[in-house]
């Protein structure tokens, strides 16, 4: 397993390996891998020639009061788990190699990265969208994989690549989820024994609203008032946002009909979490 720090170095290698023919799947993250990161892992390496793995704390993605410094950062044993799951390559950047002093260019995607988690964390997905393209650039990957947990974020990320002409397929994989159905998450890492247990809440919530679609219920506002009673009832959770969105385009929809995602953040004391379900068809791989 390669492990490459300049951008430049990464670009060379992967123009070798296309030469060769052969495809690249791609797995962006900030490291702290959990079985969520691996699953996207293993499923790259099961459709391509090479994978690559980047792992990179992107300063840009984070406000100024967010958790940016402490942050999980676990790079040893994120190296040993990708080189377990056969990585060809670890990308390894640092801030000074992506963001030099004169850096200027910033990537927004309009109306799809103003609701939502952007309500909340307003500059976000631009920093998320600068750094996948400069990603993009350095990686060419032939798939990108991204964990539905983040769902806003695959959904913006497939716009990019769209309306920016990216050669890429954005492959958005289930979340994985504990056994008790709490979504795999690298901040879960933050909460405490209790507020771990605080913390179902949110799947709770999904699941509650699941049972009431599968009843025949369609009204959205009925559902979302639901799901807000039941996290309420949980002294320690604080709601960001419930609300049942469009798929394609994120906007709400006053009735469940097509593809319809149930999407909720949730503050757990001082930790924000998110979590989604997608209704009104069923997810397959890829
Ligand atoms: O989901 C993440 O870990 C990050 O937002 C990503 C896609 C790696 C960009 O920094």
């Amino acid at each position: 397993m390669k492990i490459v720090k300049d951008p430049r170095k990464v670009n060379s290698i992967i123009k070798e390996v296309k030469l060769k023919g052969k495809s690249i799947g791609f797995v962006p993250t900030m490291g702290a891998l959990h079985e969520g990161h691996l699953s996207l892992i293993r499923q790259a390496h099961k459709e391509n020639d090479f994978t690559v793995v980047s792992i990179f704390v992107n300063p840009m993605q984070f406000g100024p009061k967010e958790d940016l410094k402490k942050y999980p950062r676990l790079i040893q044993n994120d190296l040993m788990l990708c080189k377990k799951d056969n990585v060809d390559l670890v990308f390894l950047p640092d801030s000074k190699n992506l963001y030099p002093p004169e850096f200027g260019t910033f990537v927004k995607v309009k109306g799809l990265s103003d609701c939502l988690c952007a309500k909340s964390r307003p500059m976000h997905f631009q920093g998320v969208t600068t750094v996948i393209t400069k990603l993009f650039n350095i990686v060419c990957p032939d798939v990108a994989y991204f964990g539905q947990k983040d769902a806003q974020q695959a959904i913006i990320i497939k716009r990019l690549s769209e309306d920016l002409n990216f050669p890429v397929k954005i492959s958005m994989l289930e979340t994985v989820r504990a056994k008790d159905g709490l979504a795999l998450s690298s901040r879960n890492a933050y909460l405490s024994k209790s507020q771990r247990q605080d913390a179902l809440v949110l799947s709770q919530a999904l699941k509650l609203a699941k049972k009431m679609i599968d009843r025949g219920e369609t009204v959205s506002k009925k559902i979302i008032s639901s799901m807000r009673r039941l996290i309420q009832q949980n002294k320690s959770a604080k709601i960001d946002y419930v609300e049942i969105v469009d798929f394609n385009n994120l906007r709400p929809v006053k009735k469940i009909s097509g593809k319809c995602l149930i999407v909720l953040a949730v503050w757990i004391g001082k930790i924000r979490l998110i979590d989604n379900i997608i209704v009104g068809t069923v997810l397959k791989h890829g």
